[in-house]
């Protein structure tokens, strides 16, 4: 017998659809997903601020942040990232139980990895947000210098260095940091949730 066998799911007073109507919003993950200075980290937080200022509940979870905390015992090899993945899946799903909103930028390179995240939560709760920033692009902006740590061999396992990244078969969104501005790729998300009526 595992330890599961002993526990049971306890069915709360209040449901995950009267936080949501309290909210005045359909919870969802806005999943991006992209190489490490594609933008996630500033989109994502360009649109938690728009959603925000609507009055709107939110939670953004940080690729950079959360390995400093919940998972500062992970590191870069195959299987940690899938165990990184793993874990904001699981806590995404109890953010959109919670009613809110969750933005999540993490590279989640593996496909694998992003289907088992969409498989925990309904399907219209997963919103699949591809930054589509080449990886020359990436590289040339190399915002923390890490690429170029990479390219000399002071980092191993880099993302689209010597470590794979799974380009998304079908997003919800492509976003294109090269060609629009920071306030146009955000409005391009906010205008989705609106016309997925996510969001009034
Ligand atoms: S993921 O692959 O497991 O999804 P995550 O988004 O949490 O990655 O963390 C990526 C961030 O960690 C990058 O933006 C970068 O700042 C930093 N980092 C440090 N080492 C690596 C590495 N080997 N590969 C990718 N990112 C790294």
């Amino acid at each position: 017998m595992t330890t599961n066998d002993n526990i049971v799911w306890y069915l709360h007073n209040v449901t995950k659809d009267e936080r949501s109507k309290q909210k005045k919003q359909r919870p969802c993950i806005l999943w991006f997903t992209g190489l490490s200075g594609s933008g996630k980290s500033t989109i994502s937080s360009a649109v938690e601020q728009k959603l925000f200022e609507l009055g709107h509940h939110t939670y953004l979870l940080d690729g950079d942040n959360v390995r400093h905390g919940l998972n500062k015992d992970l590191g870069f090899s195959d299987s940690d990232r899938v165990e990184n993945i793993r874990r904001i899946g699981e806590l995404s799903k109890l953010m959109i139980d919670a009613g809110l909103l969750v933005m999540t930028a993490f590279i989640s390179p593996f496909k694998a990895d992003r289907q088992l995240v969409k498989d925990l939560v309904q399907q219209h709760e997963f919103v699949e947000v591809y930054m589509d920033t080449s990886l020359e692009e990436c590289e040339k902006r190399d915002p923390k210098g890490l690429y170029k740590k990479a390219r000399s061999g002071q980092i191993k396992n880099f993302t689209g260095i010597d470590s794979e990244y799974e380009i998304p078969e079908n997003p919800e969104l492509i976003i294109n940091t090269v060609e629009l501005s920071i306030e146009e790729c955000a409005d391009k998300i906010i205008t989705y949730l609106k016309d997925n009526r996510i969001i009034n």
